[in-house]
């Protein structure tokens, strides 16, 4: 007890303060995600989300580069198709824009570890994470579309598969796929915990794929849940995925601490768009600093148990990070 106990003795130096820390972060636990689009020389600013780029393939290749001069080692794509389909095509073609880009990539940066985004939305001319039957997003017809992409994907190269549907049922019918089709040795990180979240603003403009009729709320879950997120991730577990996901990040940062220390994976966290958006607009102001409120940001994941964050602000804090960054 006070006067015995003072707190502030640990906290008299960076040097102490450093020595005592409970988190760390390191350029290799950061995603970084991209938007391929088609064309070449493309490097087209997203609106909403400054900083941050729709990029052709060779565009996509030169800024990963970079990216791993700083440090990062992943990338997250997500793919802009040339045309889009009721049944989401492009997903699944041999020449699709992202088994193009998985192609590139892999020649070009062999040692970049390239993460695929399987879903439809992005395809679909409707926007919806799967086919249409009835007005409603068909589940076990979907699948197979996912599972399609999922094989075309890892047959492009890809070096680990992200289902980000909600579908139920399809980290099974992924896994089986992958196995069939020869790879049984690609994992699966699976947006386990993905909420039906107005966070993803942003993120329709940047991949050009908001739902053009009604919402995601028949398949994304229910922003008040936190019980079901611990189910989500049970089932997910059981079909087979190696890694799991909480999506969002800051504002669901007690789902993040209950997946991870429910099931002791390898947990990622998805600091989304619209958390992304609100401190660049912020910070733009000069209302926050963007470098510290990042940073800070990226800390309280790896406390709430993150062991990778998926961030638009991948590179910036890895730049930080090899500049000696302390707070
Ligand atoms: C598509 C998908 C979305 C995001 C990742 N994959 C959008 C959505 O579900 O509506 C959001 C990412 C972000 O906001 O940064 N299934
Ligand atoms: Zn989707």
């Amino acid at each position: 007890m006070f006067p015995q106990r003072r707190m502030r003795r640990l906290r008299k130096t960076p040097q102490l303060r450093a020595m005592v820390r409970e988190t760390r972060l390191d350029a290799a636990q950061l995603i970084y995600p991209t938007f391929i689009v088609p064309g070449s020389g493309v490097r087209k600013e997203i609106r909403s989300m400054p900083g941050q780029y729709q990029l052709s393939i060779d565009s996509l290749v030169d800024l990963m580069g970079e990216a791993m001069d700083v440090g990062v080692m992943s990338t997250i794509l997500f793919g802009i198709p040339a045309s889009k389909d009721s049944v989401g095509s492009e997903a699944y073609a041999d020449d699709g824009i992202i088994q193009q880009a998985v192609k590139a990539l892999k020649k070009s940066l062999p040692s970049l570890n390239v993460i695929t985004d399987v879903c439809m939305c992005e395809y679909t001319d409707h926007g919806h994470c799967g086919v249409i039957d009835n007005g409603d997003v068909a589940n076990d017809e979907t699948l197979e579309l996912l599972a399609r992409e999922a094989v075309s994907h890892a047959q492009a190269g890809a070096d680990v598969i992200a289902p980000s549907d909600m579908m139920d049922g399809r980290v099974g019918a992924i896994r089986d796929a992958l196995d069939d089709a020869g790879f049984p040795d690609i994992p699966i990180l699976s947006y386990a915990a993905k909420y039906a979240s107005s966070y993803y603003g942003p993120f329709r403009d940047a991949a050009e794929s908001p739902p053009q009729f009604g919402d995601r709320k028949g398949y994304q879950m229910d922003p008040a849940n936190g019980d079901e997120a611990i189910r989500e991730v049970e089932l997910d577990v059981a079909e087979g995925a190696d890694m799991v996901m909480v999506k969002p990040g800051t504002p669901y940062l007690d789902i993040l601490y209950r997946v991870k220390t429910t099931f002791g994976l390898p947990t990622g966290v998805y600091h989304v768009s619209g958390e992304y958006a609100m401190l660049k607009a912020a910070a733009a102001n000069d209302w926050i600093d963007y470098d510290k409120v990042l940073m800070e940001t990226m800390v309280s994941f790896r406390r709430a148990g993150a062991d990778m964050i998926l961030t638009y602000g991948a590179i910036d804090a890895a730049r930080l990070l090899k500049a000696g960054w302390a707070e």
